[in-house]
């Protein structure tokens, strides 16, 4: 039985490999005139569309994955497939799960940072989806406490921004678009949204109050990166930045991430992925222009040409997508569809990053400061079972 298994997927990834981008090793962005050539043949997609697949086009709908662009079959548009990450394919089966990029950062290693992103995008990319939600430099990790600050790569802009690189270059090159994401300043997971008390007065979610330099030169420094890197989407987050909503801050998504980084791909809110809503920033009024509109679809479809998901040979979705979804969303366990396996080898290389990011001190020479000890503590996420609680 389970050599039939490995065979089947050996046949299915020789299959898989003519389909989407995959270029592996360059590890240099995508080129100006490939964005270019993209973004015409995205244009001429939105040239196509009646106003209400636009609509549709940007607030999604329900469907197999987290997110979902709906299919359009008169333009054989297959449409897109947004899912969960940033460590794994989330809310899929007979995947592997990567270690945390908290992790990684401690490798040290560009190379293996990329074969983490490459192997995530592959998997991605297998199971038919088109954009992995990931990777994260927000929250950064301002305090020890944040309870996501394991999904980030490191407090240090410098090293996560290197981070930010290799990973988004490893997954687009596999041929899966990537979402770097929370921008910015999610640094606490307390009130990190808005939240209604009993008599429906609403509490704001918290605001994250950061001076330009402090933005520019710690918060903002690894999506930067990212930007540079070609990341296709950027996610804004749940919490207000100099208390407006992120997600609706002309400030930050069209004055520093477009204009002073050029980022040329498509922005979407935490909150709305959860209704299943892909929505850009839209105006105060409520009301949009056509030009507006046309500029969104056409920033969404850039991405997807770029990384040619639009070729006949791009994987389909694993049928047990849906059924995962839905148990996951109901808090069922039981999907009786069986799951396409999509791990490859990548336990022996998800063993060497393991190894690689753990760091053991011996103490040679007595180098160590330690002049016979009475009691030793030791810290960090693996000094004790994290179920217990703070360690
Ligand atoms: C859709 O694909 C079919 C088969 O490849 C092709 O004949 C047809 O022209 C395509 N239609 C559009 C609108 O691209
Ligand atoms: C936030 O407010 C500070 C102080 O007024 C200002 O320097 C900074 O540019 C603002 N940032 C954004 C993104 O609005
Ligand atoms: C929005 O559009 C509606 C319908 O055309 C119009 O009545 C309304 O005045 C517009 N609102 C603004 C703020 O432009
Ligand atoms: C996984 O398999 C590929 C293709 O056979 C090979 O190039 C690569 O070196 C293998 N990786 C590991 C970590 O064994």
């Amino acid at each position: 039985m389970y050599k039939l298994n490995t065979l089947f997927f050996l046949v299915l990834t020789g299959l898989d490999l003519v389909g989407g981008l995959k270029r592996k090793g360059p590890r240099t962005p995508l080129p100006a005139e490939n964005w270019a050539a993209a973004s015409e043949k995205a244009k001429a997609f939105v040239s196509q569309l009646d106003v209400t697949e636009k609509a549709s086009m940007v607030t999604g709908s329900p469907g197999a994955c987290i997110g979902n662009i709906a299919p359009m079959p008169r333009l054989n548009f297959s449409g897109i497939c947004f899912t969960d990450g940033p460590h794994a394919v989330s809310r899929m089966e007979i995947v592997s799960v990567f270690p945390a990029s908290l992790t990684m950062a401690a490798t040290w290693d560009k190379d293996l940072l990329y074969e983490r992103g490459y192997a995530l995008g592959e998997e991605f990319r297998e199971k038919g989806s088109h954009v992995g939600l990931g990777p994260s430099a927000g929250p950064l990790g301002r305090h020890p406490l944040g309870g996501r600050n394991w999904e980030g790569f490191s407090p240090d802009p410098y090293l996560s921004g290197v981070a930010m690189r290799e990973t988004i270059l490893g997954t687009q090159d596999a041929g899966t678009q990537t979402t770097s994401r929370h921008i910015i300043g999610n640094e606490q997971e307390t009130q990190r949204t808005n939240s209604f008390l009993e008599d429906g007065i609403e509490v704001h979610a918290l605001s994250s109050n950061i001076d330009d330099r402090t933005m520019h030169e710690l918060y903002m420094w690894p999506f930067a990166d990212a930007v540079k890197a070609g990341t296709t989407s950027v996610m804004c987050a749940f919490n207000r930045v100099n208390q407006t909503y992120s997600c609706e801050d002309d400030q930050l998504l069209n004055h520093i991430l477009k204009k002073e980084l050029g980022f040329e791909g498509y922005f979407f809110s935490d909150k709305n992925l959860i209704s299943g809503l892909i929505s850009p920033i839209t105006s105060k009024s409520g009301n949009i222009t056509m030009s507006r509109l046309d500029d969104m679809i056409q920033r969404i479809m850039t991405p997807y040409y770029l990384l040619n998901q639009d070729h006949s040979d791009y994987p389909s979705l694993d049928p047990s997508a849906i059924c995962i979804l839905g148990a996951s969303l109901t808090g069922e366990i039981s999907c009786s569809i069986a799951a396409r396996d999509v791990r490859g080898n990548h336990s022996s290389l998800i063993r060497r990053m393991g190894s690689d990011g753990t760091v053991l001190l011996k103490n040679v020479n007595n180098a160590l400061p330690l002049k016979s000890p009475k009691s030793i503590a030791a810290f960090g996420n693996d000094a004790g079972d994290l179920m217990s609680g703070l360690t």
